[in-house]
């Protein structure tokens, strides 16, 4: 699919689906539309958010988008209302829609952005391919730049959601490390079993010991700036079954899903490579799968992290917080970033706490933490702050070890970070927990853009983070 910049009119001789807004009081933005006031009024249209209506014009479709008030209008109410309009057109057989986007800051993005995260599905193993015939989508806009920027955030988040669609035994490290490989201007590092003991890192040695497929660490470097890094760090367990404390069979359904954390990661890695963004980044998958076996590692087995903390198992499905433990420890000491921030699909009990709505929040940095959430309102990809006082560090202290793998039900979202904590030194570092947000459930709210399956959440978030500290 196509996305391109038309300037000045976007005529009804050329294009046979055309998109443009309406308030709500049917307040137009394009004058012309006047004349179709009396015909929209008797069909009950009226610009309330959440509808739309078409009509024929001459040999082409209008379709009317309602915005809704325009006093309550932000850039949600754009994405959710376009999204629908994108959605029906593409619904009616369209091969090429041409859109209008509203007056509005970013327009050009947005409207790029939205056409290329709605028409995604995950089709690569249907015989019967998309859903929707669209080819191309023509805005109308005179800011190319924004759009192509749009157009690539889109194509991005896509990127991860593809790869976190992956099924267990496609979506493997291997793969991972080979779509890193592919994306230009990365300087990836790829450490591999007997590097981890060598290097001791002991928590995705541990993890990994009854995987079939090849455990890696895959290390990728951008730089576009002379800058100290950002450090992206990411859970990629490509399926969880529990590990030796086997998951019962509905928990292990979703489990492909806890790479995505991984795949977030590889997003931005190729957005800041294809916008060429003036930043140096480094980003750390850290992948396996978590399966029982004989060799597998146990409940009482302790393991000593890259940093010579050691950790008590207590339970083989608390695998996540052991295989992103080292990465921060050895990305820290290795790049010495300015910040740290990892996406983890860590607990259900942040699942429990904030539903599919908002990731779980928490770090060591106040001020890092506020940008994250302005940012998180801009992408209304949501991030809630949860506490994360020393005092937590207490139910996870163990008897045998430094600290042990779980803390019980009380607070697990807070004591999987507080485990995660023991890894960051000083080094400001936020933990986001993606795992009631990473893919969609049934009670994911219906925003339109999200097929169902992962949603690429953080890859915008991280743009627009990236952005505001320019
Ligand atoms: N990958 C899961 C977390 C998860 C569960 C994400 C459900 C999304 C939906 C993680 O590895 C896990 O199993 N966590 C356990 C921790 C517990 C054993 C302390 C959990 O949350 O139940
Ligand atoms: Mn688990
Ligand atoms: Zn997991």
């Amino acid at each position: 699919m196509n996305i391109k910049a038309v300037q000045g009119d976007l005529k009804e001789t050329e294009y046979r689906y055309i998109v443009e807004p309406c308030f709500e009081g049917l307040e137009f933005q394009e004058k012309s539309s006047g004349n179709n006031k009396d015909t929209l009024a008797k069909i009950g249209f009226t610009g309330k958010e959440n509808t739309h209506a078409a009509l024929p014009s001459g040999n082409s479709v209008r379709i009317y988008v309602g915005l809704g008030k325009r006093e309550k209008f932000n850039s949600e109410i754009m994405r959710r209302s376009y999204s629908r309009a994108v959605r029906v057109t593409a619904e009616m057989g369209a091969k090429d829609i041409a859109i209008i986007p509203p007056a509005m800051e970013n327009s050009a993005f947005e409207t790029a952005y939205i056409s290329a995260i709605t028409l995604y599905e995950f089709d690569t193993y249907r015989a019967k391919k998309r859903k929707f015939a669209v080819e191309n989508v023509y805005i109308r806009t005179d800011d190319v730049s924004g759009l192509k920027e749009g157009c690539t955030a889109g194509e991005c988040t896509n990127f991860t959601r593809e790869m976190a669609n992956q099924p267990p035994s496609l979506g493997t490290p291997t793969l991972f490390e080979n779509k890193a490989k592919e994306i230009k201007g990365l300087q990836v590092t790829v450490l591999g079993r007997e590097d981890f003991i060598r290097l001791g890192m002991g928590g995705i040695e541990g993890v990994s010991r009854a995987a079939k497929e090849p455990a890696k660490m895959v290390i990728m470097e951008y730089k576009g700036s002379d800058e100290k890094p950002l450090l992206l760090v990411g859970k990629g367990i490509t399926f969880d079954s529990g590990g030796l404390s086997l998951k019962p069979p509905d928990g292990m359904v979703d489990m492909k899903f806890d790479k995505c954390g991984a795949a977030a990661v590889l997003g931005v890695m190729k957005l800041a490579s294809e916008l060429s963004l003036k930043k140096h980044i480094v980003g750390i998958m850290a992948l396996t799968e978590n399966l029982p076996g004989g060799n597998a590692y146990k409940p009482g087995d302790i393991l000593k992290h890259y940093n010579g903390k050691t950790s008590e198992i207590i339970s083989t499905d608390a695998e996540g917080r052991l295989v992103p433990s080292d990465s921060l420890a050895y990305g820290i000491e290795k790049f010495a970033p300015s910040r740290v921030l990892d996406f983890a699909t860590l607990t259900g009990a942040c699942v429990v706490a904030l539903g599919n709505i908002y990731a779980g929040m928490m770090g060591n940095d106040d001020s890092f933490m506020k940008e994250l959430v302005d940012a998180s309102r801009k992408t209304w990809e949501n991030v809630w702050r949860l506490p994360l006082d020393d005092d937590f560090k207490e139910q996870i202290s163990s008897k045998v070890a430094d600290i042990k793998n779980t803390g019980g039900r009380p607070g697990g979202a807070e004591t999987a970070a507080a485990f995660l904590s023991n890894f960051v030194g000083e080094t400001p570092w936020v933990h986001l927990d993606i795992a009631g947000t990473a893919w969609t459930e049934p009670t994911t709210p219906h925003v339109g853009y999200l097929a169902d399956g992962a949603t690429g959440f953080g890859v915008r978030l991280i743009y627009e983070y990236l952005k505001q500290k320019q």
